[in-house]
Formats: C-alpha cells, structure tokens, sequence
C-alpha cells in the first residue's frame, strides 16, 4: 500500500507520540515507587528496556533514513548534529540510571530521560519533518518505509510481568536481557553488554555497615560480576570468595580493561 508524504508525517508523529507517553509513564513508574517509599529498582528496569527495546532501535533507524536527508537540506545540518548528540544522551543517561542505587537520584534521572526524549521529539515533530515534507526533495513515505526495515520488529518488551512479581530479580534479569538484545538487534552490541553489565551490578543486596561509627544501609556488589568499565561509587562492598574490598564514601572505584579494580578519590 502506497502513502502519501502527509500520512507518513502524521505516522512518524504517532510513533513519537507513543514513545514519550511509554516512557513518561513508566519514568512516573520510577517516581511513584520512590515517593511511596517502595524498591525503585523494577520500575527503572522496565524504562531502560523500553529505552534499549524501543527507542534507540527507532533512533538507530532515523540515523540511517531521516537525518541524512535532513542533513542534506539547507540550514538542518547543525540542527542534525544536535538531535544526533541527543541520542547519544539518552542512551548515556539509560546507562547511569541502571548504576544509580539511590531512588531519589533514579527518579530525577529517570524524568531526565522521558523529558530529553519529549523535547528531542518535538524538534523532529515540528522542524525537522516537517522541512522535509515541504521541501519536496526527499519522499517521507519511502524514508518510513526504510524506518521500518531498519528497525525491525523487535516487539515491545513485556512489562515487569505477573508471572515473575514474585521475584524481583528474575523479572529485573528478564528486562535486562531483552534490553540487551534489542541494543544488539540495533547495531550497537558493545553499548548494550555495558548497560546489561552495569545494571546486573545493581542487582545486589543493601548490608548495614559502620562507616566513621555511623551505620549506613550500604550496597553489597558480587566482584566476578562487575564488568569492564563499570563504575561504581562509593559507600559499597565488593564482596569475591577470598577477598572483601571496601570502597568508602567519596571514593569511586572502576573496572578497568583487564578486569583490575582501580580505587581512586573523587574529585
Ligand atoms: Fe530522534
Ligand atoms: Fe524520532
């Protein structure tokens, strides 16, 4: 079936407008948890896939169709480069929200990313698409048609699901891994293995430790499973089967290529 350049501009509007109800309403899941004083850690998993499943494979897909085009129009070209930043951004903050143990920090973060993607939908909604549609050059149909094919049909991942309610973690793993997959799926493997890398890391258990004689509920990380790259800040506990390494308030510890821990001050 053969479109016309108009109803491909409302379709890619549709499209936008799904993606930001999805994840401004599973960013005021992350919100809600936090206020009611509930575990955030489910809620910010479901958003980071929906963001690895659904976002960035349409974000991938614009790269290749729409913002060349665009890019190719006079006066887009820097307007490209920065909506081009911005998905670097949102896949960044996805990144840091799976790391942030904190659940005020986790919700902020989490209304960050639903906002940026808001903001960044508009430019193309009501710039970048629509100098495109009367700029007569380029045939918006095709490029949806393109979108399409280039985004696949990855499926929405399922929601923190019934079946698992009862374990939290194996519904967080689930999410995980299919947020992987779908990063894989849209060309960017390497991204994908850290943000999975770094949430697994989220997984862990809170211990009540003193620090200074003051106790504090402090996060309890499996060592074997941070991997190349993470961060991590402290107050935190590594535990590994022959060793317990503690990293203190204002020091960050990192992974580094050859799987070494570097502690260092925070700046
Ligand atoms: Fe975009
Ligand atoms: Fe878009």
């Amino acid at each position: 079936m053969t479109i016309t350049g108009t109803e491909a501009y409302k379709a890619m509007l549709a499209h936008h407008r799904e993606l930001g109800e999805e994840l401004g309403r599973r960013a005021d899941a992350v919100s809600g948890a936090v206020a009611a004083g509930r575990p955030h850690g489910t809620a910010a998993a479901d958003l980071i896939a929906y963001l690895a499943g659904e976002v960035l494979p349409h974000a991938a897909a614009e790269e290749k169709t729409v913002y060349p085009a665009a890019a190719a129009h006079d006066g887009l070209a820097g307007m490209v480069g920065e909506m081009l930043a911005e998905h670097v951004t949102l896949s960044v903050l996805g990144a840091r929200l799976s790391a942030l143990t904190d659940g005020a920090a986790a919700a902020e973060q989490a209304q960050q990313i639903a906002g940026l993607f808001t903001v960044h939908a508009a430019k193309e909604n009501e710039i970048l698409l629509p100098a495109l549609l009367t700029g007569k050059s380029v045939d918006l149909a095709a490029l949806l048609d393109c979108m399409h094919d280039d985004a696949g049909h990855a499926g929405t991942p399922a929601p923190a699901g019934e079946s698992q309610a009862d374990d939290p973690q194996a519904t967080v793993l689930s999410l995980l891994l299919q947020s992987a997959a779908a990063l894989a799926r849209a060309g960017d493997a390497d991204r994908a293995c850290r943000i999975a890398a770094s949430a697994w890391a989220a997984l862990r258990e809170t211990r009540p430790v003193r620090f200074d004689g003051k106790i504090v509920a402090c996060p309890v990380y499996q060592r074997e499973k941070l991997d190349v790259g993470l961060t991590l800040r402290g107050p935190a506990i590594l535990d590994q089967f022959d060793c317990t390494t503690v990293i203190c308030a204002g020091q960050v510890a990192r992974v580094d290529e050859w799987k070494n821990l570097i502690v260092t001050e925070e700046k």
